[in-house]
């Protein structure tokens, strides 16, 4: 098992924001939490540290209630990429395994690739091993200077290299596998002599060579995976990025996507096949969907949802934290929330579960068991069960639980007054 640093103390000033970089979301889960989940899918690290410094407090509170191994590390002032990874020296001391270091930022890194990374680097007897990639516009990176031997040299940063440097493709992934108790010393030798007057975690790869040290270099093959959120801009695109990769994987898996470019569909939900989603959808969270439902068109699945098979979400339909059992159909202007709904039933138009008390702030539960009908425009005011078999008519307000194959109206009698609006007419 190794370790991680995970670097995520910068200010992130580029995304305007008052949310620390790391803490903005794609598809409700955090940038730092894409990289420390990859990190943990690959089951080769098992301790994190990440360094945090701009709003320390909230990344810091972040990490502690969603990640129990991962502990936060405060760099203040921060005085650069190497200045910061030396702050995990006194958690280290006597620690003699492999160190991965990547960045809080980089929400696209697979757990495929950080595995083949680390095995690389355990394969080939590395101390220091470096994840480069080929760009065709290398502006703003590191690059990689490779010997006459094609063996890694050093890293030049954009603000320090001369013209011919700068035409180097090869830049720096800013992602780096490293011997621990070899190379740990070289972080308290660090200098500031560059154009940035920082301590550089790049400059570690020529002190690793002026050691006699092993130094290797692997390279990326898909660049997306360290594309880098610096801006809102960056932000949208990677969300993209992630959303069209996941779209490709669900209809590789036979699921039917209509319109691929208006859906929107999280990492973490599964999709059965011959399940049909209608364009404009957004399917938000963790979830999970059964054989051939029929999802949209704009329908809005928000999370914790569970679909059986054959079940319908029609349009404008809202789900958050349900379960729906076969052959159950919601198809039309409905909210469902914090839900348990049985198989066959059916949820008239307009269906309300009203499970946020706004006095209390509590959220209650709604029960529907099989076979139920739902009269179009109930509300169903939660806590409440209906069971089996039970039919709520149109326009239900209900507040009390429903017995099984019971008919529940709560509509005030319809009155018809024969020609009434004749009388009016003749007074
Ligand atoms: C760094 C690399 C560069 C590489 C690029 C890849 C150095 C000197 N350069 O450049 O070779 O191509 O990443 O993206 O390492 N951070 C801290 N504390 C600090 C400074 C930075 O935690 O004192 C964090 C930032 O929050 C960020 C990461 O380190 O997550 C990288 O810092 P950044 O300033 O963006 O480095 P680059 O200039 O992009
Ligand atoms: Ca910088």
């Amino acid at each position: 098992m190794i370790k991680s640093i995970i670097l995520a103390a910068g200010k992130g000033t580029r995304m305007k924001s008052e949310t620390p970089k790391v803490l903005h979301t794609i598809f409700d889960k955090t940038l730092v939490g894409y990289v420390l989940d990859a990190l943990n899918k690959t089951n080769l690290c098992d301790e994190n540290f990440v360094i945090v410094g701009h709003q320390a407090e909230r990344v810091n509170e972040y990490i502690n209630n969603n990640y129990s191994n991962a502990k936060t590390v405060l760099q203040s002032p921060q005085l650069g990429t190497g200045h910061a990874v030396s702050m995990v020296l006194p958690y280290l001391e006597n620690y003699c395994g492999d160190v991965i270091i990547l960045c809080g930022d980089t929400p696209l890194i697979t757990s495929e690739t950080l595995k083949e990374f680390i095995e690389y680097h355990k394969s080939t007897n590395s101390d220091l091993t470096v994840m480069s990639a080929i760009f065709e516009n290398p502006t703003n990176y590191g690059r990689i200077k490779r010997t006459s031997q094609n063996k890694l040299d050093s890293i030049v940063e954009e603000k320090d290299a001369n013209s011919e440097e700068k035409a180097i493709k090869e830049i720096n992934a800013g992602i780096y596998c490293l011997n621990w108790k070899k190379i740990k010393s070289a972080f308290s030798e660090l200098k500031t002599n560059n154009a940035q007057g920082e301590y550089y975690l790049t400059d570690i790869i020529k002190w690793a060579n002026e050691q006699n040290l092993n130094v290797d270099v692997y390279t990326l093959k898909n660049n997306e995976e360290i594309f880098g959120i610096n801006s809102k801009q960056h932000l949208a695109e990677a969300t993209k990025i992630l959303n069209k990769k996941t779209i490709q994987k669900h209809l590789d898996n036979g699921v039917t996507i209509i319109d691929p470019d208006s859906t929107w569909i999280s990492p973490e939900t599964e999709i059965d096949r011959d399940t049909v989603i209608y364009p404009s959808c957004y399917i938000n969270g963790k979830n999970k969907i059964g054989k051939n439902c029929k999802i949209g068109p704009f329908a809005h699945l928000r999370g914790e949802v569970v679909l059986e098979d054959n079940v319908k979400i029609g349009n404008f339909v809202e789900v958050k934290k349900t379960t729906i059992k076969s052959n159950t159909n919601a198809c039309h202007l409905t909210y469902l929330g914090d839900s348990e709904i049985g198989s066959n039933v059916n949820i008239g138009a307009g269906t309300i579960t009203a499970n946020y008390n706004p006095l209390t702030k509590q959220k209650s539960k709604t029960i529907i068991k099989d076979n139920v009908k739902i009269g179009s425009n109930s509300v169903l005011v939660a806590p409440v069960t209906i069971e089996e078999g039970a039919n709520v008519g149109a326009v239900g307000v209900i507040t009390k639980n429903i017995p099984a194959w019971a008919l529940a109206i709560t509509r005030a009698p319809l009155k018809i007054l024969n020609e009434w609006v004749k009388s009016q007419n003749n007074k």
